[in-house]
């Protein structure tokens, strides 16, 4: 049995690695701790609510003597660490609370491992701490070429710099104190139980609901999608057989600009949903501020040393995904609504 302390699994991709490692394994506990922010939602765990391998602690990745705590109840051989704000126009308006919990937060984190993994002559057996990174905090790319494990860091917004900090301890964590670590930094993920604040997902609910398809600026920054299942397992993998200290980075070479993905929703929703639904919602607005133009992941690394490759291209990926949404209409109305925002009591009281 591996038991793993998962943090940040209630919200869009640790909801998703929770219930792929449930569902994959069955010698494995997860001890899920999420402070239940707005972009928490326990809604996305009920699959495993019985399931006796998940324990979900209400609780902030910042909190020295909860997360000790942890460590003394529970035997920890991973932890997994995907707690963060995550949202980039929210850092820019917010960008205090990006510093503490993306960076003191993981340092707590890492802290707290240290002081229940050290041993006298090095590290307890089979141990491993993982920071979930992104692509973001590379920069922004030009027209060519694509960013390596070894691309020097070069972070913009308050939200990527915050997880580049966040590496950077890691980093030093390894460096300084050689603890077992791993990174991977993943280009953006789309897929079931997404926060309607991000793109793919406000686009279909706005869809859905006739309302404007704010695009920023001319439409053609590109971003580089993941199917977040895809994701998940690429974590599982460097998780168990990654190299300590190592950076894997994970991407599925599926570039599209922010407008090519504006009509792939619309089209998709006009053919099958709804045929009133037209480009005509598309709404060109104010740019994001420092909007980085261009990510495009090399993920050679991961393929060659663990033989990852995603599974999901972006076309099959996105129907499911719109399908996903329509097939679990109450989800969506649910978190618009903040009736997920109650649903700790209906699950655990
Ligand atoms: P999310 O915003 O959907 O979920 C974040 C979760 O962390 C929420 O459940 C929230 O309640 C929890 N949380 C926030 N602050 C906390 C704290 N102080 N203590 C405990 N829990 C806290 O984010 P996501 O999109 O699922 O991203 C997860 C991780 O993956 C983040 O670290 C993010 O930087 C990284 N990442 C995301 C993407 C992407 O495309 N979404 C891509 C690459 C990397
Ligand atoms: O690259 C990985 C990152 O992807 C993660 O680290 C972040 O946590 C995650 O939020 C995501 O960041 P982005 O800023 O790329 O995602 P977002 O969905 O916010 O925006 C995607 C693109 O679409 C971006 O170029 C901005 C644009 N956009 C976004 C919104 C919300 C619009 O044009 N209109 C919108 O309404």
């Amino acid at each position: 049995m591996k038991t793993y302390l998962v943090t940040g699994g209630a919200g869009f991709i640790g909801s998703n690695f929770v219930l792929y490692m449930l569902k994959k394994y069955n010698d494995v506990k997860i001890i899920n701790l999420d402070k239940l922010t707005y972009a928490g939602n326990l809604e996305n765990l009920k699959d495993v609510q019985e399931n006796p391998n998940h324990i979900f602690v209400q609780g902030d990745i910042c909190d020295k003597e909860l997360v000790t705590g942890l460590f003394e109840k529970y035997d920890i051989d991973y932890v997994v660490n995907f707690a963060a704000e995550s949202h980039v126009d929210r850092s820019i308006k917010e960008p205090e609370i990006f510093a503490n919990t993306n960076v003191l937060g993981t340092v707590n984190l890492l802290n707290c491992a240290k002081n229940a993994w050290e041993r006298e002559n090095g590290w307890k057996e089979g141990v491993r701490y993982h920071q979930v990174s992104t692509d973001e905090v590379y920069g922004s790319l030009g027209e060519t070429g694509y960013f390596m494990e070894t691309t020097p860091l070069d972070p913009h917004s308050p939200y990527s710099s915050s997880k580049a900090g966040a590496d950077f301890m890691v980093k030093a964590y390894f460096d300084t104190y050689n603890m077992p670590v791993t990174i991977t930094r993943c280009s953006n993920n789309y897929g079931p139980y997404h926060f309607p604040e991000k793109l793919i997902p406000l686009l279909i609910n706005n869809c859905l609901n006739h309302k404007d398809l704010p695009v920023y600026g001319d439409g053609l920054n590109i971003r580089d999608w993941l199917y977040v299942e895809d994701h998940c397992k690429a974590i599982d993998m460097v998780v168990r057989d990654g190299r300590v200290g190592e950076v894997y980075n994970v991407g599925g070479h599926n570039e599209r600009t922010n407008i090519q993905i504006v009509k792939t929703v619309v089209a998709y929703v006009h053919d099958n949903v709804d045929a009133s639904v037209t480009e005509e919602l598309i709404k060109y607005v104010e740019d994001r501020k420092g909007h980085d133009r261009r990510y495009g992941i090399a993920p050679d690394k991961i393929k060659e040393e663990l033989g990852w490759y995603p599974e999901t291209t972006f076309e099959v990926g996105i129907v499911k995904t719109i399908q996903w949404y329509l097939d679990n209409r109450q989800w969506m109305e649910h978190v618009t609504s903040g009736e997920y925002q109650n649903y700790y009591d209906k699950m655990y009281n």
